[in-house]
């Protein structure tokens, strides 16, 4: 059973989370290409070769999907504006661009939800990626230019506003792994995005505290890195991942600093005098975001270049994702970020959830036991003392799985991509009656 809203403290936020590239369709409004649509247009990049031209129309059906997070009992709406429907070039204004999101958040606070804004996730104009993106701290600079256009629109009426969603995503997983746009596999390239896109963080927030801009935080991701065996070898491989993973940008955002375990493979490759930017990229900060979604197993691989890590496949029960379903993850995280880097800074869960095969009109019961279990986990660290404010689900809808295309799904509400009706699952209305207030 879902843990009910009565048991959590007075006050707490309950959201649903999406992101613009996975929702909108980026062929709508004057949108420009970001590096997405390019990413998703090479072979072997996406499944499927799925892009996100349409996604869910939520374009142009807003209204419907914001009717279905108020109807859900949610209190807030955790949602990204595209640069590149902003911006089509990276820096010229898109007046119908800027319109939608006025609309959408006067949308919000009609429905009685909190607009909690995330600035960038991931649509990079395709122009600043011809630039060489996050390789480039000009980038930098033109985020500052973004953020400042979109604060002067919708400032007055947000909640909160997040700079960037999932530092690591953006840098090692699309620079180093090159799972992601822009899909390189380069450490020189990886280490200059590590560092570029916590100072365009930095700048950014300085140029909203400018505004007069209040509750700014940056959205981190968390995966917990187990050894793979009690061996030193692994021990460090583990070690090594959670400094990359899980310290690189927490580590920078509260303590102006890298860890050591990371920077012995970047340093190398860090742009010049890095580290005269590190007191505007550890700047206050008014609260931190946690996505967390699973655990890996790393073993040490002999043989290879830095880092020297593999992943393991674990013995946990798996998601459609092939990840492992661990909540004590998530309690770990909020205890440990709290204790060790955060103190008494506001923390929400900004992302927690799971893709499974759903079918229309089926119940998705493992969907239900994946949140209580998780909603278990948040009640434990806040008993243990930790200041967490809300937890959002990801995702509202079945959306546009980066480069897992359309199959993977995460929504409470099922998407016939078809014909793009909504249908809420069994989890969606478990949720609800959890979330009613009696
Ligand atoms: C996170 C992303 C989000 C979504 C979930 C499943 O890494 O922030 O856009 O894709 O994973």
């Amino acid at each position: 059973m879902i843990p009910p809203r009565a048991s959590f403290p007075e006050g707490f936020v309950f959201g649903a989370a999406t992101a613009a590239y996975q929702i909108e369709g980026s062929s709508f409004g004057g949108c420009g290409p970001s590096h997405w649509d390019t990413f998703a247009a090479t072979p072997g990049n996406v499944v499927r070769a799925e892009g996100g031209a349409v996604a869910c129309d939520h374009y142009h059906r807003w209204r419907e999907d914001l009717d279905l997070v108020r109807a859900a009992g949610f209190d807030a709406y955790r949602f990204s504006t595209s640069w590149s429907r902003v911006m089509p070039d990276g820096v010229t204004i898109n007046p119908e661009g800027l319109d939608f999101y006025d609309r959408l958040v006067d949308g919000m606070l009609a429905r009685g939800l909190q607009p909690f804004l995330t600035l960038y996730h991931w649509d990079l104009p395709a122009a600043l990626s011809d630039l060489g993106g996050w390789r480039n701290r000009d980038t930098c600079l033109r985020f500052g230019d973004f953020t400042e256009t979109v604060i002067r629109r919708l400032g007055d009426r947000l909640a909160t506003v997040a700079t960037i969603n999932e530092p690591w995503c953006v840098a090692w997983l699309s620079h180093f792994l090159g799972a992601h746009a822009p899909g390189l596999r380069d450490i020189r390239a990886a280490a200059r995005a590590m560092h570029h896109i916590l100072l365009a963080h930095g700048i950014a927030v300085e140029r909203m505290r400018g505004l007069g801009q209040t509750d700014l935080g940056i959205v981190l991701n968390f995966d917990h890195a187990a050894p793979a065996s009690d061996s030193a070898e692994d021990k460090a491989a583990a070690a090594t991942q959670d400094a990359i993973f899980n310290r690189w940008f927490l580590e920078a955002i509260c303590h102006r600093r890298y860890p050591a375990e990371a920077l012995a493979g970047l340093e190398p490759h860090m742009p010049a005098g890095w580290r005269d930017d590190m007191a505007l990229i550890g700047q206050k900060i008014d609260w931190l975001g946690i996505n967390y979604y699973t655990r890996h197993l790393y073993r040490h691989a002999p043989g290879t270049a830095w880092p020297s890590c593999a992943d393991v496949a674990g013995p946990l029960p798996k998601t459609q994702m092939g990840w492992e379903i661990y909540p004590e993850g998530l309690e770990q995280f909020l205890t440990r970020i709290a204790r060790d880097h955060t103190g008494d800074l506001p923390l929400y869960v900004t992302e927690n959830g799971m893709a499974n095969d759903d079918h229309a009109g089926q119940p998705d019961p493992v969907r239900e036991d994946f949140i209580a279990a998780h909603f278990n986990a948040a009640q434990r660290a806040i008993a243990a003392g930790v200041n967490l404010r809300g937890f959002f689900y990801w995702s509202l809808l079945d959306n546009y799985e980066w480069a897992e295309g359309y199959q993977k799904r995460f929504g409470l509400v099922h998407v016939d991509y078809e014909t793009l009706e909504r249908l809420p699952k069994a989890s969606y209305h478990a949720l609800s009656r959890a979330l009613a207030r009696n």
